[in-house]
């Protein structure tokens, strides 16, 4: 098998990384890396094993197949691949490690599609805010679906401006309301989803009711806007071209994500140490 040399290194954290990594890690590091490779989890629409798989199917049938999965579909793409595939060993994180390392090391499934939501936003001339609320605002992911926005705006509290969280935390909700003003309709993959007769929870409702009404309304929406088409599965992504907005707008602790006694602290040591048991 043929290995990206630059990519093998830039999921190390580049040459700083692996200049702290010793022979044994690096080699442990490819290995995890090729099987990684070889084993990409496939998206599996939620259609599959329905009579016609070109149709959406209903609420009733996504509730159907629930006991066809051995995993509940709330659970984080790092914890339980949706290939049906063995986990792989994980690189190790650095000691002090940054949100950068984060993105290169751990934020394997949700990367691409938040660095492709952060690259449309620029493109489309949104504030650093807004790029940066794009390009976190489903890592969270990796460890809980359900309720992604809330516990994503958790995970980021402590560490961006409260406009930040907001768009994060309300991205969730909005997703389920079309805004023709900004050009935002409902999502098909929602169809697929939940059911092509769904109707969002109560508390989604009475969430939705108060954002619209919230000074800070379009900063969220603006999430959604740029979140809609960033699911293109050929798409080169990087995350370098966001290191100085993170920079700017993230403050990273010194002593490292996951050790600075944070009230989310536990959040990342979660997400760093995913196969510690207790
Ligand atoms: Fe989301
Ligand atoms: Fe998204």
């Amino acid at each position: 098998m043929e290995v990206d040399r630059k990519k093998f290194i830039d999921s190390l954290g580049g040459p700083e990384g692996v200049s702290r990594m010793d022979s044994e890690a690096r080699a442990d590091a490819l290995e995890s890396h090729m099987m990684a490779e070889l084993n990409k989890p496939k998206f599996v629409p939620a259609t599959v094993g329905l009579a016609d798989p070109g149709k959406y199917p209903t609420t009733a049938e996504v509730e159907a197949q629930i006991e066809t999965r051995k995993y509940r579909d709330g659970v984080g793409f790092m914890y339980v691949p949706r290939n049906g595939e063995n986990v792989r060993r994980l690189a190790p994180m650095p000691a002090n490690a940054t949100l950068y390392d984060f993105f290169k090391l751990r934020f394997m499934d949700t990367a691409n599609h938040v660095l492709q939501s952060a690259a449309l936003a620029k493109k489309n001339g949104m504030s650093e805010e807004i790029i940066l609320a794009c390009l976190l605002h489903d890592v969270v992911q990796e460890i809980i679906r359900t309720d992604h926005g809330w516990w994503g705006a958790q995970l980021f509290e402590p560490y961006v401006s409260e406009k930040v969280s907001f768009a994060i935390r309300y991205h969730q909700t909005l997703r389920y309301y079309p805004d023709p003003s900004v050009g935002y309709e409902y999502p098909d993959l929602y169809r697929q989803l939940f059911g092509s007769d769904y109707v969002p929870p109560p508390y989604i409702e009475a969430t939705y009711n108060m954002v619209r009404k919230h000074p800070w309304y379009m900063d969220a929406r603006l999430v959604t806007v740029n979140d809609l088409y960033a699911f293109d599965p050929n798409a080169a992504v990087s995350i370098d071209p966001f290191v100085d907005i993170i920079g700017r707008h993230f403050k990273q602790p010194k002593e490292g994500l996951g050790n600075d006694g944070s009230p989310v602290a536990h959040m990342w040591r979660t997400i760093a140490r995913p196969d510690q048991p207790l």
